[in-house]
């Protein structure tokens, strides 16, 4: 007991690098909206007016589109701000001895600073040490640690923020919500080791999911493969770069056909080039996804809120939870009240009169799905679309309701896209005359988890042009962001799509779209504080949450 208690003073010392992260959140937020007082005054079109000297800069072997000097400017914040500790090197030979442990790693619930007892309101902190499987305590950061507050008698649950002292020892802090018991879980989602072999894959293979096209002339059909990662050869490519967005991409030009005879676009296949036995950083239960345990109790009791009491708040972390479950409902922090439409009539009543158009991947068709079973006199036409890529209408004539899903453009990772339907956000936005009975919803992230995050802040800050172009020439339209969310991770699903790598696009796509008129729904707090397991399409329960979150920014005023 006396050991760890040490440990959990030596745990405290290195503060230096939240302080860091909240310097740049500032500047990023600073930075911003200097940008929109500029943007008020200077027209903007839509091609960016000031390109930077190197006009396609490429990285490795991807290319990466103009970005003005302002763009450019917000782009490094960004990636300051986003940075991930370094992580260790790899031992060689490769073996776990010497990598972070989730059994020989254990967590502490730090005790109330005031002594005496637990009050709603309060902030909870728990000192996280992490060993390695020779019992060794890890000297540096860059663990992926997720941590999570619950009750489940009370179907109560919020995530933790996690602070990386990059010593080996992490925080998590809690917002104190609900009255009685509060469990503490904290989750080691990837080593530290994981991490340094999710960056190489990023540098060194950013095509590791291909794509195809294929190519038809009268009877001639040829397939090739496009990316925006290409890598080069002697071959001649074509080039599909969008002329209004700028967004890049690339197919190697089919052998007798020429570069307009693409009539599709698929995701091709997965190549995994790991490097013997880096398998073993990836197991399922053994260190990836696993239950840290506590050291000592893992829960407090939380007692009512005491008017005399201060409140006892710990550490400073970036912000507070946006959210969190009570009695299995989501409650919105920070202004938002959460109402239930429980009923059909509930939620046609919400949407009556209004077009709502869902854009994005297949996170955002979860939400499409979920309103057609919801509302059974939504009746889906069949425009013969594709099941997977869309595009989907739904009409409730009675109602005046109109539901649209597109996915957005490659790199999306759907099978067999027609070109006719393969379609850029930015571009849809503006062809939207928006008001205040339109609804936009955004939902864009999980397809850009192999490439250099750069790609990713391009595409989100061509798509954030539209949204400003269309709230200011309707101002009345509603428009949604959906975050990304934590998910299943199976080897494949790691090197393809790691939390790790959503985690950060998570990140991006809040700074970007920060301090403009539109709102969140936090789809990854609401997949971390749920009792069901992280899943890449969310369980029903947290949809219906979901939908809530939606419905209440739509009608704020219904009850
Ligand atoms: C691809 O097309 C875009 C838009 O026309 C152009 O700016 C860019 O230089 C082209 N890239 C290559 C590699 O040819
Ligand atoms: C709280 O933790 C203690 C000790 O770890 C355990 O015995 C008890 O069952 C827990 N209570 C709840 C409600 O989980
Ligand atoms: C809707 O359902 C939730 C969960 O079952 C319940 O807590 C809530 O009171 C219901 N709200 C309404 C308005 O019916």
């Amino acid at each position: 007991m006396k050991v760890r208690r040490q440990e959990v003073s030596t745990c405290l010392r290195k503060y230096s690098g939240i302080f860091l992260f909240l310097a740049v959140s500032v500047s990023v937020f600073v930075l911003w909206n200097m940008d929109m007082l500029f943007k008020k005054k200077v027209k903007s079109s839509f091609i960016i007016p000031t390109f930077s000297s190197d006009p396609y800069m490429q990285h490795g072997f991807c290319t990466f589109q103009p970005l003005s000097p302002k763009e450019a400017l917000e782009e490094d914040l960004i990636l300051e701000s986003i940075a991930w500790p370094e992580t260790p090197p790899l031992p060689s030979p490769l073996s776990l001895e010497v990598t972070s442990d989730p059994v020989h790693s254990s967590f502490t619930i730090l005790p109330r600073s005031a002594g005496g007892q637990w009050h709603v309101g309060d902030s909870l902190e728990v000192t996280i040490k992490m060993y390695d499987y020779q019992g060794r305590p890890k000297k540096s950061g860059g663990d992926v640690l997720f941590a999570r507050l619950h009750n489940a008698a009370l179907g109560a649950g919020v995530a933790g923020q996690v602070v990386d002292h990059l010593n080996g020892c992490y925080s998590a802090v809690f917002s104190l919500l609900w009255e009685g018991h509060a469990q503490v879980e904290v989750t080691l989602v990837h080593p530290s080791e994981a991490v340094t072999v999710l960056r190489r894959l990023t540098a060194e293979q950013p095509d590791r999911i291909n794509f195809e096209s294929l190519f038809r002339s009268s009877l001639v059909t040829e397939t090739a493969t496009c990316n925006v990662c290409l890598r080069p050869t002697q071959q001649p490519l074509c080039n599909y770069t969008n002329l209004h967005t700028g967004d890049p991409w690339f197919c190697y030009k089919p052998k007798k056909l020429s570069c307009d005879d693409r009539i599709d676009h698929s995701k091709g296949n997965f190549n995994q080039n790991l490097k013997t036995n880096e398998e073993m950083l990836f197991q399922d239960g053994v260190n990836m996804k696993v239950s840290i345990r506590a050291s000592g109790p893992a829960n407090v009791t939380v007692f009512q809120k005491n008017k005399d009491q201060p409140e006892v708040k710990s550490l400073k972390v970036k912000s507070g939870p946006s959210g969190y479950y009570y009695q299995h409902v989501w409650r919105a922090l920070g202004g938002t009240t959460v109402h239930h439409f429980n009923t059909s009539s509930a939620i046609s009543q919400c949407l009556e009169g209004r077009a709502v158009h869902l854009y994005g991947d297949s996170t955002i068709r979860q939400w499409f799905e979920h309103l057609i079973e919801a509302l059974p006199d939504l009746k889906q036409f069949d425009l013969h679309s594709q099941d997977q890529a869309g595009p989907f209408l739904a009409l409730d004539y009675a109602k005046n309701i109109m539901v649209t899903y597109r996915c957005h453009g490659p790199p999306i990772r759907f099978a067999s896209v027609p070109t006719s339907e393969l379609r850029y956000i930015a571009n849809e936005l503006d062809g939207i005359p928006g008001g205040p009975n339109t609804v936009i919803v955004i939902g864009i992230w999980s397809h850009f988890s192999t490439f250099p995050v750069e790609i990713y802040i391009r595409r989100l800050q061509r798509i954030r042009g539209a949204v400003m172009r269309l709230l200011a020439r309707a101002p009345g339209t509603l428009v949604v962001i959906r975050a990304a969310n934590p998910k299943a991770l199976t080897l494949y699903e790691t090197l393809t799509n790691s939390d790790w790598y959503s985690l950060q696009r998570d990140k991006v796509l809040r700074v970007v779209f920060e301090g403009l008129n539109v709102h969140l729904v936090d789809a990854w707090e609401m997949g971390l504080a749920h009792h069901l397991p992280h899943s890449l399409h969310p369980q029903p329960p947290i949809i219906k949450n979901m939908i809530d979150v939606l419905l209440s920014y739509i009608c704020p005023e219904l009850y």
